[in-house]
């Protein structure tokens, strides 16, 4: 094997711009940290110009990176865009400006109303604008999946020669047939000079289920980087899965001549963590990474497995990393045993948040005989929600059953810390304990999803419960809350989601 593929992670970018799943910049640096552990090429760590949260979080997300890879910032082919993204990545090691435009008919025509000649002068302009101010840039022909051949040569030839280092194809829309985009990729190599020089990229969406298809159809056809994201999170129907675009390129690194650098045993655990963090739950049955993927449920196969897991395993759960937790905290785990299970899962804390990590762990610890790293993510997570919090639970007592009248009480403290206790009726517990709130917090919302997981193993597990609110103009919040008690996280959960509807209120009056 010979060529390195680059893997491009934009999940906190691409992925992001899933419906309801925007991270604050805490949770995007939770998320980086992860990025570095799978030892990814460059993280698209935002899209600077469109909001000062995304600014803030390349920023810091350069901060945290070092030289461990490029940090690549997403504009418009508009040199307000680009300063703003050369702004947001001043200090960093090793930064990239992602510039571009639409180069198929229907973007030309329909969205930007500009002719071919203009577009090649505006790609040519935004590239050139962008290397005064960075090294390295990488230009985007968006909707390259159904441009012109001639035409999208014709673009990549005059990027190239205004300076541009990676050069991206997208599949914008999902639209192509594996065969034709890999024969686009092959026409590009045959007829651009230059581009053994540059960095050729593929960006696949998965409109027809074919994301990764796509992708490795443009590796092998000459394509040297991947754009992907964890559990294939992106517009619509998502972008290419990094988990299967790595795995799909180890098992077949002959026939591609092909490899990455990315380690496949953080895998399961990215995974984990995006799902956690966006509540973008994983279908039970998608590949890698899915609850599934290494069950094997008939008898026949199970008797296969028995003889050799090979007769229907491809890959063995341990090579991305989905063997579970290997060392169980308890009640009787100390402080230190606490700090280096954490390091090992890659968080770092000062003592003052490491205290109050542990006295949450021991609470947990006492009501549960085990402690998973599964729990301690969960926590971690938990514990990241409170610090910016709004609102905060502080007691809820809950009365429910047949006859009964479902009854809830409850304590929230305001960020001023004033307490503020309601009781209230409704048609369940989870019913009267959201109204409770509602009364307490009074913003107009609706509940649009709520959904419920057990985040490890066992009847003592801790639910996850990930609601989506719709707030006032139609946005849509998630909030997350963990709990033994599914009553509790489901509050904490609803709360989580007005908290950040009140916080974003507040950053767009700025
Ligand atoms: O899908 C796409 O074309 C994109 C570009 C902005 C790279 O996300
Ligand atoms: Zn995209």
């Amino acid at each position: 094997m010979t060529r390195k593929i680059a893997i491009l992670d934009t999940t906190l970018r691409d992925g992001e711009q899933s419906p309801g799943c925007s991270m604050d910049t805490e949770e995007k640096l939770v998320i980086a940290r992860q990025l570095l552990r799978l030892q990814v090429d460059a993280i698209e760590a935002g899209f600077p110009v469109s909001s000062p949260g995304d600014f803030e979080s390349v920023q810091r997300i350069a901060e945290l990176v070092g030289d461990r890879a490029s940090v690549v910032a997403l504009t418009r082919a508009v040199d307000k865009d680009i300063d703003s993204a050369a702004a947001a990545l001043k200090g960093c090691i090793r930064p990239r400006i992602h510039t571009g435009l639409g180069v198929s008919p229907s973007h030309l025509r329909d969205k930007l109303h500009i002719t071919p000649d203009e577009c090649v002068e505006r790609a040519v302009h935004c590239v050139k604008y962008a290397r005064n101010l960075c090294d390295d840039v990488q230009f985007y022909a968006e909707d390259a999946g159904r441009s012109d051949y001639e035409f999208l040569a014709r673009v990549v030839q005059a990027v190239i020669e205004a300076g541009a280092t990676v050069v991206n194809i997208p599949d914008t829309t999902g639209y192509s047939m594996p065969d034709e985009f890999g024969r686009r990729i092959r026409f590009l190599e045959e007829h651009v000079d230059g581009i053994d020089g540059i960095t050729l990229s593929v960006h696949c969406h998965n409109d027809l289920g074919m994301a990764t298809a796509l992708s490795l159809a443009g590796v092998a056809n000459g394509a040297t980087q991947v754009e992907c994201t964890i559990n294939g999170l992106g517009e619509r129907a998502g972008n290419t899965a990094m988990e299967e675009v790595v795995m799909a390129i180890r098992l077949h690194d002959a026939e591609l001549d092909a490899f990455t650098q990315v380690d496949p045993r953080e895998i399961t655990r990215a995974s984990r963590l995006v799902s956690s963090i966006t509540g973008m739950n994983v279908q039970a049955n998608k590949a890698i990474v899915g609850a599934n993927a290494f069950a094997h449920s008939s008898g026949i196969h199970q008797d296969g497995v028995l003889k050799n897991r090979e007769t229907y395993e491809i890959i063995s759960p341990e090579t991305v990393g989905a063997w579970g937790s290997r060392i169980i905290l308890t009640a009787r785990s100390g402080h230190a045993a606490l700090k280096s299970r954490l390091d090992d899962l890659g968080y770092s804390f000062d003592e003052g948040t490491l205290d109050i990590l542990y006295q949450r762990f021991l609470e947990l610890a006492d009501r549960k005989k085990e402690v998973y790293d599964e729990d301690l993510e969960s926590l971690v997570n938990e514990a990241a929600r409170d610090v910016d919090a709004i609102y905060t639970l502080e007691s809820l007592q809950v009365s429910c059953g047949f006859p009964l009248i479902p009854t809830a009480t409850l304590t929230l403290r305001d960020e001023a810390g004033e307490p503020h206790t309601v009781c209230e009726v409704g048609t369940g517990p989870i019913d009267a304990a959201y109204k409770t709130v509602d009364k307490i917090v009074s913003i107009r919302s609706d509940l649009a999803g709520f959904s419920v997981k057990s985040v490890s193993r066992g009847i003592d597990a801790l639910g996850e419960v990930t609601v989506r609110v719709k707030g006032p103009e139609g946005r849509i919040f998630i909030g997350r809350g963990s709990d033994g008690d599914i009553i509790v996280s489901s509050t904490k959960a609803y709360l989580n989601a007005l908290n950040r509807m009140i916080s974003a209120g507040r950053l767009a009056a700025r």
